[in-house]
């Protein structure tokens, strides 16, 4: 039998890639497939976690014993993960949150035009910063960063401005993948690495550093 460290805790966790609609059927989007995000919120509930997975679209089968509240844009994200924030002991943002958003909406098809149509873009809540904003000393906090370069300069500037606990910060190359590897950084500057794993047992590694105080 497994101990269950996180008996009692309330955990909310964040997966997938928000979709942001210019029409009814067409949308800018990221390449997250919610894999990591799916797997943190299944292994925390096998540690004992009562567990609320907010998923942006993915192709994934929903945990089980997790409850699950779908969404699609990061607006709704937003107002899903803030209507739950105070009650949970530990968040991990885990969704790859589109930045921008189009400016307008079109209810209907947007036909093909003769000219190459421009489309204008305005930024999307960034959720995370504001659950740091918002956060209480005895909650958790924990980000991810997906990064092309300078991996952990970029990962702790974001650790710090987003006031994370923790950050797993990964190469962009792990996007999409089964196998997961990256790095930890705590707010307090201590440093583990995250070795070639799959994304259940890295999922695992990273939750069991949030008990264990040696890195
Ligand atoms: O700054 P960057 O987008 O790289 O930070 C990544 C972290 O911030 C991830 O944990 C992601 O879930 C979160 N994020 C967010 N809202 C955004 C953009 C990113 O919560 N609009």
């Amino acid at each position: 039998i497994l101990p269950k460290p996180l008996k009692g805790k309330k955990v909310l966790v964040t997966a997938g890639g928000t979709r942001e609609f210019l029409d009814p059927i067409r949308y800018i989007s990221n390449a997250s497939s919610g894999k990591m995000g799916y797997a943190l919120a299944k292994i925390s509930y096998a540690l004992g976690g009562d567990v609320l997975l907010i998923s942006a679209p993915t192709c994934l089968k929903k945990p089980y014993g997790v409850k699950t509240v779908d969404v699609v844009s990061a607006e709704d994200m937003y107002r899903e993960v803030m209507n739950h924030l105070d009650d949970m002991d530990i968040v991990i943002m885990n969704a790859a949150v589109a930045d921008f958003k189009p400016e307008s909406y079109s209810r209907k098809k947007l036909k093909k035009a003769e000219e190459k149509p421009v489309i204008n873009l305005e930024p999307n809540p960034d959720i995370l910063l504001e659950i740091g904003k918002r956060k209480r000393d005895d909650q958790i906090v924990i980000g991810f960063a997906a990064e092309s370069e300078k991996l952990i300069e970029n990962a702790k500037d974001k650790l710090k401005r987003k006031n994370l606990d923790i950050i797993v910060a990964n190469l962009l190359e792990v996007f999409s993948k089964e196998k997961h590897k990256g790095v930890i950084i705590f707010s307090d500057g201590r440093i583990t690495e995250i070795p070639p794993m799959d994304k259940e047992e890295s999922a695992y590694f990273i939750l069991n550093k949030l008990f264990t105080k040696d890195s």
